[in-house]
């Protein structure tokens, strides 16, 4: 397995591109299942998850092709790929497949939505928390399916197929909403959704979704309506920027010092968190081509911060954010109110000489002056980045081990933190 060897001290000066979102493009790829025309999606970036979830879409009978790299494009630049499901040719997701990735569970709606049946493996837990997807389930039989848990399979059956509904989701899930989006476009007549996420990925699936032609109106908003329709086509559709990749690096800059543009960045899809890392002590400013930080060398300021969901602090930032406050110039509070298990960096962290206890779902930050370089190891991609910022500014040198996680959801992290000045470098081999 590979690792990542980083040596601290050096500022971070340069142009960062920033990607095509994950966690957008995986819902669209998924979508992709609603119809037996090709969807293409531009913007797409090149990841371990996006590679597994085209294995995944295979086995369900979706041919996919990836455009070539233009040449002299930029090394970054992220692909178009085309899916095409012409036929559904299996209808089950075996747990080998979505074991390997969670929101493979959500193919369970576009099967169920398209075939009139649909059997998935249930996730199982993860390194973030337990993780249920018993609101994906309800906002299904609420669209009239019948729905069997057997043998850790949820199967869900709709023969003369879903109809539309009001669902209140009790509690906000991106996942829930992403699977009643693809299952109510397709069902009988109207759909209200009381309480759906707002995050921005899930506009990007609603205006894919409307350029196949669904007719969704209100996403982004917590009221959504979906009339349904008989048939989606195909669409081309650019996956929206990773705004958690953008404000990881926008972190990374504020605890290293120096001046990067974040090409491409959007601050609508920031919101909060842009305030957040102001209030630390970098300077953000919206420029034509992305977003510019920069940090001097003055002391960060300490923050509390509280997860929530969209437009609030998002919680696929709060493990890099505490790796800043671990230099802050006093204590930060930082709450997850999201996953209840996410605070896997803090032992982590912890070895790079960080102070930091934690209460429930509080960390209590006490910020040191300096860091030092150790090996380190993470079982989640937001945990094992924050260990990436952590030794950027810490003496000496830090070792990140399975290297694997970074790759599920960062696209050439060392080729883009290096091309900035930062001393980093992967090594193949045993880890
Ligand atoms: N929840 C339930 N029941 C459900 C579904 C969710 O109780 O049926 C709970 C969850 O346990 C959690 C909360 O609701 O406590 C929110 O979960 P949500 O459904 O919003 O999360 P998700 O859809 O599984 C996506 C992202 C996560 C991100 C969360 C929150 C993707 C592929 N995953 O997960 O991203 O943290 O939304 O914003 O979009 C990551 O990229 O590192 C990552 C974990």
């Amino acid at each position: 397995m590979d690792r990542i060897r980083i040596v601290g001290g050096h500022a971070l000066n340069g142009v960062i591109q920033i990607s095509g979102s994950k966690n957008a493009a995986l819902p669209l790829m998924i979508a992709s299942l609603l119809t037996r025309e090709t969807l293409t999606l531009e913007n797409v970036p090149g990841l371990a998850d996006v590679a597994m979830l085209l294995r995944i879409l295979g086995h369900h009978g979706v041919d996919h092709s990836v455009d070539g790299r233009r040449l002299g494009a930029a090394p970054y630049a992220s692909r178009a790929i085309h899916l095409t499901a012409g036929t559904i040719v299996d209808t089950l997701a075996p747990y080998e497949l979505v074991a390997k990735m969670r929101a493979s569970f959500w193919v369970i709606a576009p099967l169920l939505a398209r075939m009139g049946e649909a059997k998935v493996s249930l996730p199982g837990g993860c390194a973030i928390g337990t993780r249920p997807v018993d609101l994906l389930i309800m906002a299904l039989e609420k669209l009239g399916a019948k729905v069997e848990i057997e043998a850790g399979y949820v199967h869900a059956i709709a023969p003369n197929g879903l109809i539309g509904a009001e669902i209140h989701f009790p509690k906000v899930t991106v996942g829930g909403t992403h699977t009643a989006l693809m299952a109510a476009s397709l069902a009988h007549g109207h759909t209200l959704l009381v309480n759906a996420a707002r995050e921005p990925e899930i506009v990007d699936l609603a205006d894919c979704l409307n350029k196949m032609g669904a007719r969704i109106k209100g996403a982004g908003q917590s009221v959504v309506e979906i009339e349904g329709v008989g048939a989606l086509s195909g669409a081309r559709h650019a996956v929206l920027p990773d705004r958690i990749e953008a404000g990881t690096y926008a972190i990374a800059v504020a605890m290293a010092g120096g001046d990067v543009l974040l090409e491409g960045a959007r601050a609508d899809l920031l919101e909060s968190a842009i305030d957040v890392i102001e209030q630390a002590g970098a300077t953000i400013s919206v420029t034509n081509e992305g977003l510019r930080v920069r940090r001097n060398g003055a002391g960060l300021a300490p923050v509390d911060v509280e997860t929530a969901p969209f437009p609030g602090f998002p919680t696929d930032l709060q493990a890099q954010f505490m790796a800043l406050m671990t230099k802050a110039k006093g204590r930060s509070r930082i709450t997850e109110t999201i996953f209840e298990n996410r605070f896997m960096h803090v032992q982590e962290l912890a070895r790079l000489g960080a102070h930091i206890r934690l209460e429930g779902d509080v960390a209590l930050v006490d910020g040191v002056d300096e860091l030092q370089g150790a090996p380190v190891m993470a079982t989640d991609l937001r945990a094992s980045v924050s260990l990436v910022i952590a030794a950027l500014a810490a003496r000496g040198e830090t070792t990140v081990n399975r290297v694997y996680h970074l790759d599920r959801g960062f696209e050439r992290l060392e080729d883009k933190l290096g091309g900035c000045g930062a001393l980093i470098e992967r090594v193949s081999g045993a880890g």
